[in-house]
């Protein structure tokens, strides 16, 4: 059985042009400005996959030859949420498909003895409990980050939620699928394993580092 096939809660996008840019994200040659708007592209087809399921209504419209019963986007409204910092990698392309999304933020660091996430930010739209929720964050490792700020959304009584990120790793979908079976991922690869460091390997290094040139 491949690997992917263990995890029912995990789609990889498989398509080529998905592929082909995830190539030069993983590239270390490749410079910020070149890997933001690669991010920017691959988040956006991420987002093409993940709501492939919105529910659609009929409305009458005219067109310049005939009226006609037309699909457009019905049922709940969405809400971006971006897990800080490398999350916000990913918001801009999201958000030129979905514009009317809202947008919300969390923060977490990993304290150094209990090796647990720690929330330091948490801004969400008020009614966030009504729309359906996309979180996101280029790379899923352990997931210890992911299930905390799932924790957190779905304690405002939100429903609804799917993780986008650009790689994941199997010891962080292992625990997104122990603690959160109901939040699909969706994702541009399944890498290999993490490193000693929390790495995803092969991977593409720091993620936050390299949109933001920190490194
Ligand atoms: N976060 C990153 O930015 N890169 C990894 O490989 C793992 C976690």
């Amino acid at each position: 059985m491949s690997r992917e096939a263990e995890f029912p809660n995990l789609t990889v996008i498989k398509h080529p042009l998905v592929q082909h840019k995830l190539t030069w994200l993983r590239e270390a040659q490749t410079n910020t400005d070149s890997f933001r708007n690669l991010l920017r592209e691959v988040a956006q087809m991420l987002a093409y996959e993940a709501t492939r399921d919105l529910p659609t209504e009929l409305q009458t419209i005219q067109t310049p030859i005939t009226e006609m019963q037309s699909p457009i986007i019905s049922g709940k409204k969405l809400c971006l949420v971006s897990i800080l910092r490398a999350g916000n990698g990913m918001l801009d392309g999201i958000l030129s498909l979905l514009p009317l999304a809202r947008v919300g933020h969390i923060g977490l660091y990993r304290d150094h003895e209990t090796l647990e996430p720690v929330e330091y930010y948490f801004k969400v739209p008020s009614d966030i409990a009504e729309r359906q929720v996309i979180m996101v964050d280029p790379m899923l490792a352990t997931g210890n980050s992911a299930v905390a700020a799932i924790d957190r959304v779905k304690a405002t009584g939100c429903p609804s939620i799917k993780l986008l990120c650009l790689l994941a790793a199997p010891e962080g979908v292992a625990n997104m699928l122990k603690h959160h079976p109901d939040v699909p991922i969706v994702t541009a690869s399944l890498d290999s394993h993490l490193n000693e460091h929390g790495y995803i390997v092969p991977g593409l290094g720091d993620a936050g580092d390299r949109i933001f040139g920190t490194v």
